[in-house]
């Protein structure tokens, strides 16, 4: 294959299984593509910690019964509408909500958001799934 590398490399025989294992309860069919993910992996990881342009989830979860927290978490929201790029609200029960918070800017500016939604008095959970816009990927 053109553009290909192969490579060898050593290993003790302990993380070898362990790979091995791992390969396989993920279901991939070989090695490479594995290896492959796991650099990807790392990949995006070192973009966010550069503050390169990303694409992500927040999820939070909050109790809509704390007076002006609606508010508060849609103030938040307005003043990032720059990385927003569409939210989803999902009523858990009769006091519980969750959101999902598409993203796509700056990494940090999306782990600010994040950080400023996750401060409100009454937001019990908020995360972020990291991912990239696939640059450098291939
Ligand atoms: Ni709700």
């Amino acid at each position: 294959m053109a553009g290909v590398v192969r490579l060898s490399f050593s290993i003790e025989k302990s993380l070898w299984e362990r790979l091995q294992n791992l390969v396989t309860r993920e279901g991939y069919a070989n090695r490479s593509e594995f290896i492959r993910d796991l650099i990807r992996d790392k990949l995006v990881e070192k973009q966010w910690e550069e503050n390169e342009e990303a694409i992500g989830t927040i999820t939070f979860v909050y109790n809509h019964h704390i007076p002006k927290l609606n508010d508060k978490i849609l103030n938040v929201q307005h003043k990032y509408l720059g990385v927003i790029l569409t939210t989803t609200h999902i009523h858990l029960d009769h006091q519980l909500c969750a959101e999902t918070v598409l993203v796509r800017g700056r990494a940090h500016k999306i782990q600010e958001l994040c950080s400023a939604l996750r401060k409100q008095k009454g937001v019990l959970h908020a995360s972020i799934s990291i991912s990239s816009t696939g640059i450098n990927l291939i």
